[in-house]
C-alpha cells in the first residue's frame, strides 16, 4: 500500500483528483467505481473543476456504484444515487445512462445483488474504485464480519453507521437500517483503488487498519494486500501511526 501523507482535507481532495483525471485522460472509457459520504465530496468538486476548465471529459466513462441504501427512492435527497447526481453528473459530461446503480427499492434482494455482480463481472472490470473508510473499519458498506464476503450482497448495518448517518435524516425511523454493497471480492478486483481519509476522528482506524492484523472484524485491513492501493490521508488520520511513517 501506498501512503501518501497530506496537509489537509483539499490537498488530499485534489492529489485524488489528479490521479482519476490522468486515469480518464488515459482511457476515455475508463471504469470508475464511485463511493459516496463525505471523504470522496470535494474530489467530486474538483473533478467537476477540470470538466469546466476543459482538462477532461468523462462522456464515455462508465460508473459503478458502491453501495446504497436500501429503501430509498432513488433521488431522495441521501440517496447514493441523488449524492452522485448531483455532485458529479450533474455537474460534468458524465452520461447518466452509463451509471450503474443499485435498485435499492428492489422487491427480491437476492436477485437484484446477483443482477449488480453480473453486470460487474460481464464489464471490463473497474479501473479506479474510490473508498472511504467508516469508523468500524467498513468499505463499501462491508461491516465488520468473520469472512470477507465476495461478491455484491445485501447487509445490515452497524448501529454505529446507523448512528454516524442519522445527522444527515429528519427523524430515526427514516435512517436505513438495511443497504446493497460490492463485496470485498469485488473491490479487491479492481485495478487500482483510490481510499481517503481524513480528520483526527478517523485516527483509531487508520491505526487498526494499517498496523492490526489482517481481518475481516477491521474490514480495510484487506487493501493492504491489494497490488495497487493509495491511501491518501491527511495529517489528523494519520497521528497515531505517524512514527511508524516516519521510520520508513
Ligand atoms: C460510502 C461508503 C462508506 C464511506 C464510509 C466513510 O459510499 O461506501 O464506506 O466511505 O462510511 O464515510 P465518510 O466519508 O462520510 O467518512
Amino acid at each position: 500500500m501506498r501512503i501518501v501523507r497530506v496537509d489537509n482535507y483539499k490537498e488530499m481532495s485534489k492529489t485524488a483528483s489528479d490521479i482519476i483525471k490522468e486515469q480518464v485522460i488515459l482511457k476515455k472509457d475508463a471504469i470508475i467505481g464511485f463511493a459516496t459520504g463525505s471523504s470522496p465530496l470535494a474530489v467530486y468538486e474538483c473533478l467537476a473543476e477540470d470538466y469546466k476548465n476543459k482538462m477532461v471529459s468523462f462522456k464515455k466513462v462508465r460508473g459503478f456504484q458502491l453501495d446504497e441504501y436500501y429503501g430509498l427512492e432513488r433521488l431522495h435527497s441521501q440517496s447514493f444515487y441523488y449524492y452522485m447526481k448531483k455532485n458529479f453528473m450533474d455537474k460534468t459530461d458524465f452520461d447518466e445512462a452509463n451509471f450503474e446503480a443499485f435498485d435499492a427499492l428492489a422487491a427480491d434482494i437476492n436477485k437484484e445483488c446477483s443482477r449488480y455482480e453480473t453486470l460487474l463481472a460481464k464489464s471490463d472490470g473497474i479501473d479506479i474504485q474510490i473508498l472511504g473508510i467508516g469508523n468500524t473499519g467498513h468499505i463499501g458498506f462491508n461491516e465488520p464480519a468473520e469472512t470477507f464476503p465476495d461478491e455484491a450482497h445485501f447487509v445490515k448495518l452497524e448501529k454505529e453507521t446507523i448512528d454516524a448517518n442519522a445527522k444527515f435524516f429528519a427523524n430515526t425511523e427514516e435512517i436505513p437500517k438495511y443497504a446493497f454493497t460490492l463485496g470485498i471480492g469485488s473491490i479487491m478486483k479492481a485495478k487500482k483503488l483510490i481510499v481517503l481519509v481524513n480528520g483526527r476522528g478517523k485516527s483509531d482506524i487508520i491505526k487498526k487498519t494499517l498496523c492490526g492484523p489482517i481481518t475481516p472484524k477491521i474490514p480495510a485491513t484487506v487493501l493492504r494486500l491489494h497490488p495497487d492501493c493509495t491511501l491518501i490521508a491527511d495529517k489528523e488520520a494519520l497521528e497515531l501511526v505517524e512514527d511508524r511513517l516516519e521510520e520508513k
